[in-house]
């Protein structure tokens, strides 16, 4: 396994990090301990020697699992990384009792790496607010934390703000060939390493769509690839070839996908890619990119809509299933949107959004395809 340095943390870590979020599951949903161990102890045997988890990952049965993992000497082989749920903090108190109730869950006295999880604008703000650094300052100064760190879902400018505002040891951002200029993105990923931060890579596969329901145009790509490798393999190698990249986490809920990134990590080298498969890659981006239906830049002119109508996560969220070929994920999230009272029925076709639309898109009329492709009884 290739070893990487988790950036001035004196942490060497391999390439591939376990992530604790898509373990394999019982018709119950319960986790599948059994095949779960067998995968994650297969893993560290290979040498992965960090796995991450978060107080809510499998309904907060994640860290308890990870907690059977490390029995029987394992513990001394790897990196435990857990998160803080910012979300149920109400006031300081809150950060001590979260962090007690995860270290008893994974049977431990202290965890290596200790991350804000999800932060964003808001979030960001409330961990603030609720005094979750000095609670890490403190965890920290005590030997309860090994690293503290973040992981990251908001635009790019919050990130250079978070990680200007303390002295973070990693981060963690969502970064894959189709996310270069998304959220933190490459940029943010340059920022971060450039400060001494270790990055750590989460969805590189964009959780499976990357390699799922592949539209066919790709799939002829890839088959007629000089060099073949599976749309997994070209996506992990993608993310690797990146030197400022420490670790990158996958979630794995099969033995085969296991033993595959495994074989991944070995040879996926920063710099490695020729010319010719950075190529390859590129004109794969060319063709998720030609199945957007709507081009929207997400500039939010358009906002607010006098209706509270989600006008550009709307075209993404449509953007996407057409992309990935899939309206499973999206339909989901557009029921979230309707909860709120934001989805694209609320639209009374006032016609203020097409006034103020750089991109001259025909909104009302995008946002009526939307809605029949999403609602419920579509
Ligand atoms: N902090 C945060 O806010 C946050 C957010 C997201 C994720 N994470 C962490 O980051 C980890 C990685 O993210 P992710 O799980 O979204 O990663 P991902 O690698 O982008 O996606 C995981 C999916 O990829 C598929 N997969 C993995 N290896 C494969 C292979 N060799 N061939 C084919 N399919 C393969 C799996 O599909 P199957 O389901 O078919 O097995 C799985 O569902 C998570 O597990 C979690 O620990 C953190």
């Amino acid at each position: 396994m290739q070893t990487r340095q988790m950036g001035n943390t004196k942490n060497e870590v391999s390439l591939l990090g376990f992530g604790c979020m898509r373990l394999p599951t019982l018709p119950d949903g319960a986790i599948d301990e059994e095949t779960a161990l067998a995968m994650v102890r297969y893993a560290i045997d290979s040498g992965v020697n960090y796995l991450d988890t978060a107080y809510t990952y499998h309904g907060g049965k994640s860290e308890e699992f990870v907690g059977k993992v490390i029995q029987n000497g394992y513990g001394e082989k790897v990196h435990i990384a857990t998160k803080m749920p910012v979300w149920l903090l109400e006031s300081p108190r809150d950060c001590e009792r979260l962090f007690n109730e995860q270290l008893k869950r994974l049977g431990v006295e202290r965890v290596d790496y200790y991350l804000l999880h999800a932060l964003g604008r808001d979030s960001w703000h409330k961990a603030v607010q609720c005094e979750a650094l000095e609670f890490l300052e403190n965890a920290h100064s005590k030997g309860l934390i090994g690293n503290v760190g973040f992981s990251f879902h908001d635009d790019l400018a919050v990130f250079r703000d978070i990680v200007d505002a303390y002295p973070w040891d990693v981060c963690q951002i969502q970064f894959n060939y189709m996310d270069e200029c998304y959220q933190a993105g490459l940029a943010g990923l340059k920022y971060a390493a450039s400060k001494g931060l270790g990055v750590i890579i989460m969805e590189p596969l964009r959780g499976g769509r990357l390699v799922n329901n592949l539209p066919p145009e790709l799939e002829e790509l890839f088959a007629d690839a000089p060099i073949q490798r599976t749309p997994a393999e070209w996506a992990f190698r993608w993310v690797a070839n990146h030197p400022e990249v420490s670790l990158i986490l996958s979630g794995m809920s099969r033995l085969e996908e296991v033993e595959e990134n495994v074989r991944t990590m070995v040879r996926a080298t920063p710099n490695s890619l020729t010319k010719k498969e950075l190529d390859l890659i590129r004109k794969a981006k060319e063709i998720y990119a030609q199945r957007v239906k709507v081009l929207c830049t997400n500039c939010k002119y358009c906002l607010p809509c006098p209706q509270d109508v989600a006008i550009p996560r709307i075209f993404e969220l449509y953007n996407e299933a057409h992309i990935y070929n899939s309206f499973d994920g999206g339909r989901w999230q557009y029921g979230q949107l309707l909860k709120r009272g934001q989805d694209a029925g609320r639209c009374v076709a006032c016609g203020q959004c097409e006034t103020l639309c750089p991109q001259n898109i025909a909104i009302i009329e995008s946002l009526e395809v939307a809605h029949g492709a999403f609602r419920p009884e579509a």
